[in-house]
C-alpha cells in the first residue's frame, strides 16, 4: 500500500508516486512529466488565469453552453441524484447544473489540489446552503471511493475537456471505470473539445501574455521544491503545437542549454534541444467521441455543440440500463 503524504503546499499526492513518476519520466529517452502534476496550488491558480485569457476558448465556450445544457438536462433527469465531479478545480462550471437540475441533493467534487478545492467548496456552500457538499481530495486517474448515499442515482460531471489529457485508449479506460464508479442507471455529462483550425488551437496554447508558458514551467519549480533540486528553469522554453496526425495539442518544455541535475542522488542530464513532454490535449469530432463513448459501454443520450462547433458537451447514459 502506498502511503498518502501531505505535502507542505496542501496537496495530497502520494509522495512515493510523485517521486517515482518524476524519476521515471525524466530518466526516459523521451522525457515526460504527467500533466496532473501541474496542479499544485500555484498551478491551479495559473490554470484559472488561463481560463480568463481571450485566446483560451474552451473555458468560455463551454461555460456559455452550459445553461442551455443544464435546462435540457433538467428535463431529462427528474429523479434525486448525487452529482460527482471529476477534477473539479475551482468549481466554476457546476453552478448552472445546480441551479437547473432540482433533484441534485449531494455534490461530491474530486480534485487532486486539496486546499484549492476546499476553498472553492466553502464558497459554493454559501451560494447553495441546502446542498450537501463532500469534497474528496483524490486522483481521478485512479479508482476513487466516492462517499455518496446508496439510494441516490449518480450523475458524473467531467467538464473542460479534461478527458483530452488521456490518450484515446486511456480515455476509454477512464470511461469504463467511471461507469463502474457511477453504477446502474447513471449518467455522465462530459465536455469535449472539438477538432478545429490548427491556427486557433495554436493560439489557445500560446497566449500572448505567456500565462500558459508560466503554467507549463511551474511544473519544474514544483519538482525543484519537492526534491530540493536545482533544475535551471530559465534554461527551458514553453513549446506547444497541434499535432494533426495524432489529433492533439502537445505541450513540451524544450531545454535550451545542456545541464546536469541531481534529483535525490539520481543524476539527470538535460541536453540542449531535447524536450520534456508535459501534456497532450486530444480533440475529437462529435462522431469520434460518440464512437469512443459507445465502445466504453456508454450510450450517447444527447449532445450539444457550441457555435461554429467550437466545443461539445455529451450526456452519456450507462448502457447497462438498456438491456
Ligand atoms: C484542463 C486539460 C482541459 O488541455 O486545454 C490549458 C489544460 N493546458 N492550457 C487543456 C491546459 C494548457 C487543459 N485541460
Amino acid at each position: 500500500m502506498q502511503q498518502a503524504h501531505q505535502f507542505q503546499d496542501g496537496d495530497l499526492v502520494s509522495k512515493d508516486e510523485f517521486y517515482e513518476h518524476v524519476i521515471r519520466g525524466l530518466s526516459k529517452k523521451n522525457k515526460t512529466l504527467h500533466p496532473k502534476y501541474f496542479y499544485d496550488k500555484k498551478g491551479s491558480e495559473y490554470f484559472d488565469q488561463i481560463c480568463q485569457l481571450d485566446e483560451y476558448y474552451p473555458y468560455k465556450t463551454e461555460l456559455a453552453l452550459l445553461p442551455k445544457v443544464a435546462r435540457s438536462v433538467a428535463e431529462i433527469l427528474t429523479e434525486d441524484y448525487a452529482l460527482i465531479e471529476f477534477g473539479a478545480g475551482s468549481l466554476l462550471k457546476v453552478e448552472p447544473l445546480l441551479e437547473h437540475v432540482r433533484g441534485i441533493e449531494q455534490f461530491i467534487p474530486i480534485d487532486i489540489s486539496g486546499e484549492h478545492l476546499r476553498d472553492a467548496c466553502s464558497q459554493l456552500s454559501a451560494r447553495f446552503p441546502a446542498l450537501h457538499v463532500h469534497p474528496v481530495e483524490g486522483d481521478f486517474t485512479q479508482q476513487v471511493a466516492v462517499p455518496c448515499a446508496e439510494d441516490l442515482q449518480r450523475i458524473g460531471f467531467f467538464p473542460g475537456s479534461t478527458i483530452g489529457n488521456f490518450s484515446p485508449s486511456e480515455a476509454q479506460n477512464f470511461l469504463q471505470q467511471a461507469r463502474a464508479t457511477l453504477g446502474p442507471n447513471s449518467y455522465l455529462l462530459i465536455g469535449v473539445d472539438t477538432k478545429k483550425s490548427p491556427a486557433c488551437l495554436h493560439r489557445a496554447y500560446n497566449d500572448a501574455q505567456g500565462v500558459t508558458a508560466a503554467f507549463n514551467l511551474n511544473i519544474l519549480h514544483r519538482v525543484n521544491q519537492h526534491f530540493d533540486a536545482n533544475i535551471d528553469v530559465a534554461k527551458f522554453e514553453h513549446y506547444a503545437f497541434y499535432n494533426a496526425t495524432k489529433g492533439c495539442v502537445e505541450m513540451h518544455l524544450v531545454c535550451l542549454h545542456s545541464h546536469e541535475v541531481v534529483l535525490d542522488e539520481v543524476s539527470i542530464n538535460f541536453t540542449a534541444g531535447e524536450t520534456i513532454h508535459t501534456e497532450s490535449s486530444y480533440k475529437y469530432t462529435p462522431q469520434e467521441f460518440g464512437t469512443l463513448a459507445e465502445s466504453s459501454g456508454w450510450h450517447v443520450h444527447s449532445h450539444w455543440l457550441a457555435d461554429h462547433n467550437m466545443f461539445s458537451v455529451f450526456l452519456l447514459q450507462n448502457a447497462e440500463t438498456f438491456v
